[in-house]
């Protein structure tokens, strides 16, 4: 990808999307309390080899012109230490299968109906907001599993910190062994999030926002 579209997805679309998912502030925004975003398995699809990009525009993968298939999603949030305050430098990663169920991964299934122009992974380093923000898909069930999105997320000098999230009102969520792992009730919920359709936008994306709170406050 040049630098020229980036930078357009790394500001404007940015702000795009953060207005539009201001309106579905987490419910810990207003409690006393935050709740801690709780670590969920890796699971076992992780790349095994990379994509030839590996930007935060999912749909695209380098200068290619077709779009993934999908419902475009602007996927946005901030990560946070323990007290709230924004985490940068932090390095976010997400993954998840394609509209086929296919992850970029050598053990994944569905290999012949891969959607080769779905990324399947990305990257984005915080700034000092805290924020990330992603073009994707909204994700997708497969077998054994409601739809989700992978996250892990590499703050210097912390162990590496894996996660998911899901869509709330999902109602493949409340059968999902991952998501009933989840003890903690409000935890449970704080991983599901809206994924709700973007005023005015003529080809019907989504926005959702999710926060990630970790367990520590940064080392000094
Ligand atoms: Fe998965």
């Amino acid at each position: 990808m040049n630098t020229s579209r980036r930078h357009f997805l790394t500001r404007s679309m940015l702000g795009v999307a953060a207005v539009a998912a201001s309106t579905s502030l987490p419910s810990w925004a207003f409690a006393e309390e935050l709740i801690r975003t709780p670590p969920q398995t890796e699971g076992p699809f992780y790349p095994d080899h990379l994509p030839l990009d590996t930007d935060n525009d999912l749909l695209i993968i380098n200068d290619g012109i077709t779009s993934a298939v999908g419902e475009v999603t602007h996927l946005t949030g901030k990560i946070l230490d323990a007290t709230g305050s924004p985490i940068r430098n932090a390095l976010v990663e997400i993954w998840q299968c394609d509209a086929n169920g296919h992850y970029i991964h050598s053990g994944s299934s569905n290999e012949d109906r891969r959607d080769k122009n779905f990324q399947g992974f990305g990257r984005f380093l915080t700034g000092s907001s805290g924020e990330y923000y992603f073009r994707t898909i909204k994700p997708v069930a497969y077998p054994g599993r409601t739809p989700h999105i992978h996250f892990a997320i590499k703050v210097p000098r912390e162990d590496r910190f894996t996660t998911q999230c899901y869509i709330k009102g999902e109602p493949r969520n409340e059968r999902d062994m991952v998501v009933r792992g989840i003890r903690d009730a409000k935890q449970r919920e704080s991983v599901q999030v809206p994924f709700e359709p973007i005023k005015d936008s003529k080809i019907g994306e989504l926005a959702a926002k999710f926060d990630v709170v970790m367990g520590f406050t940064p080392k000094a």
